[in-house]
């Protein structure tokens, strides 16, 4: 990495790996490596080009007949399997797989796909195992995802969370999205059309209506089920959910603003419906040792990260939900960067089929006018900047 310490060698050698990476250099480049690092960034520090991005940058774009050479695959190759981080970003806030995506280089976006899902699938693997926090090696590989892009519901990583850990207690956080105790601690604001916490993040928008409800009708598909979400939110999916007629409808929702809304709103009193007030980590084991079975189970939370998600999956819907039952989750993962959100999916569809879940995706178009619309003005980010909702439906393996 170049940095002002680094010597005019260092430099030297910098240039000549991004150099070597631009050209396609196989020969050049295995040499250079023996070396130097496949993760220095340019030393004119105005770029922080990596040897990736400049290798994918320089295969021009697919449409003008330019699609990557077997000389450009294989440098892609060789920078991966060197240690390159799939997910460094440049000064246009780009990684090298954004980059592929602008460029419509097909095949070299799917590449960056696959090291990003096998860089997430080892992070977590390292996390069960308890590797990674005193590990120097991989501290630094740790570096790679603080840039990872945070998402409204299911953050990507815990990282940042666990960074201000001690500051949640005290209750000074800057954003309580980064977790969930402080976020269901937070002020919340019902406004038209959106939920606002107290650090401006928006908790959920109108302009999922349609999500929610294709949500609803892929998980009950006839009157009589038993039926429960959990995060009630703006209340859109269980608004769908009573549409159908369900025999129970469990709602688990744990912030106290929302708990009183769902009591002005009369739903304490709706038939069938049963609210658990609490967070879904203590209220669901108390239904699994009542021997509770469900039929469709609906998952949409807030501050919550992936590992939460798996959690909720691997723990609790495989002792919840009936053999015939049918599972759906928000999948959020990564929504405001392409590349983060295609290595989501991907895990999160591996990680079912390991908890024993087989998944269908059906792609909904989001509102043509939603990215840059006057929607996302007062929140604090827009955390969804991609065209397609990817919806998932699982059973159970048979
Ligand atoms: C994104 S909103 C759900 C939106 C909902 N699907 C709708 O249609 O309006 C997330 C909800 O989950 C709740 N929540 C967050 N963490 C929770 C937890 N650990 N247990 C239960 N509810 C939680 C939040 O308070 C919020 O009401």
């Amino acid at each position: 990495m170049a940095d002002q310490t680094a010597s005019e060698e260092d430099i030297l050698l910098a240039k000549r790996i991004i150099s070597a990476a631009e050209r396609h250099d196989l020969s050049a480049l295995k040499i250079l490596l023996k070396e130097g690092s496949a993760n220095v960034q340019d030393p004119s520090a105005t770029t922080a080009t990596s040897p990736l991005h400049a290798a994918i940058a320089a295969c021009g774009k697919a449409e003008d007949g330019k699609e990557a050479g077997e000389d450009a695959v294989k440098t892609v190759e060789l920078l991966l399997e060197n240690g390159a981080i799939w997910n460094d970003l440049n000064k246009e806030d780009e990684t090298p797989g954004c980059i592929a995506l602008r460029l419509a280089q097909k095949k070299i976006y799917d590449m960056m796909v696959e090291a990003g899902v096998r860089a997430e699938l080892l992070f977590s693997k390292m996390e069960e195992l308890g590797l990674g926090q005193d590990d120097e090696e991989l501290e630094v590989e740790d570096e790679s995802r603080d840039d990872a892009p945070a998402v409204k519901k299911q953050k990507v990583s815990e990282e940042a969370a666990q960074a201000i850990q001690g500051a949640v207690e005290e209750k000074v956080l800057d954003d309580v999205s980064l977790d969930n105790r402080a976020y269901l601690k937070s002020q919340l604001r019902y406004k038209p059309g959106i939920l606002l916490d107290e650090s401006d993040n928006a908790v959920m928008m109108d302009w999922e209506t349609t999500i929610m409800k294709r949500h609803a009708e892929t998980l009950i598909p006839r009157p009589g089920l038993r039926a429960m979400n959990v995060g009630h939110g703006m209340g859109i999916v269980d608004t769908a959910i009573q549409t159908y007629d369900p025999a129970e409808h469990h709602i688990v929702e744990a912030h106290p603003q929302v708990l009183e809304r769902l009591k002005e709103q009369g739903w304490y009193e709706k038939k069938n419906v049963v609210i658990h007030e609490g967070r879904w980590q203590d209220v669901l084991p108390k239904l699994v040792e009542k021997g509770v079975v469900l039929d469709a189970i609906y998952y949409d939370t807030f501050a919550e990260d992936y590992k939460t998600l798996k959690e909720f999956f691997s723990e609790y819907v495989i002792q919840l939900l009936d053999q015939n039952g049918l599972f759906g989750w928000y999948n959020g993962l990564g929504a405001d960067r392409q590349i983060c959100y295609d290595i989501y999916t991907k895990v999160a569809e591996m990680d079912l089929y390991e908890a024993g879940f087989d998944t269908q995706w059906e792609d909904i178009a989001v509102p043509s006018d939603l990215h840059g619309s006057d929607q996302w003005k007062g929140t604090r980010r827009p955390y969804w900047t991609i065209d397609v909702y990817r919806l998932p439906v699982n059973t159970f393996i048979k």
